[in-house]
């Protein structure tokens, strides 16, 4: 892979980090279930984490991180306006479920296209690992919250 289309990648994946971490604060404050919340705010961290290795890569590309400016909106226009309630908290778990897999596709591609040898190879997976838990996380929770409805109709 060319270094112009690693950095445009990169810097990509900055932003989509970038607006998993605003969004899953902004849910953290949303949610009423304890629980949840504290599982937000700690795979927000995590989502922190994952922003600033790969600003660390840029910086030794030579390049700055983009600058962040109207892409959180859309994002958190997709979860639907915080529904409360445990069907709006499906609908945002669902919501989530979509967002971390449409991430690890991208970081599987991302993963094929750079190759085993090459320097970003480790960061990659691990952060395609944290993603694969986040959805296993947020699938399970959901499981329960549906399995809790179905049994009081
Ligand atoms: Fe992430
Ligand atoms: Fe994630």
């Amino acid at each position: 892979m060319e270094k112009d289309a690693i950095i445009k990648k990169l810097q990509w994946f900055y932003v989509l980090e970038l607006n998993q971490v605003n969004l899953y604060l902004a849910q953290s404050k949303q949610v009423e279930d304890f629980y949840l919340r504290q599982t937000l705010l700690r795979i927000a961290e995590v989502e922190q984490g994952h922003v600033e290795n790969i600003r660390a890569k840029l910086q030794l590309l030579g390049v700055s991180a983009p600058v962040m400016g109207e892409t959180i909106a859309p994002l958190a226009g997709m979860v639907g306006g915080f529904a409360t309630g445990k069907a709006g908290t499906i609908a945002l778990l669902k919501a989530n479920i979509d967002l971390e897999e449409k991430a690890m596709k991208d970081y599987k591609d991302f993963i094929l296209r750079v190759g085993k040898n090459h320097e970003l190879f480790e960061m990659l997976w691990g952060h395609l690992i944290d993603e694969d838990l986040h959805t296993a996380w947020f699938a399970n929770k959901m499981k329960e919250l549906e399995e809790n409805m179905a049994g009081r109709q």
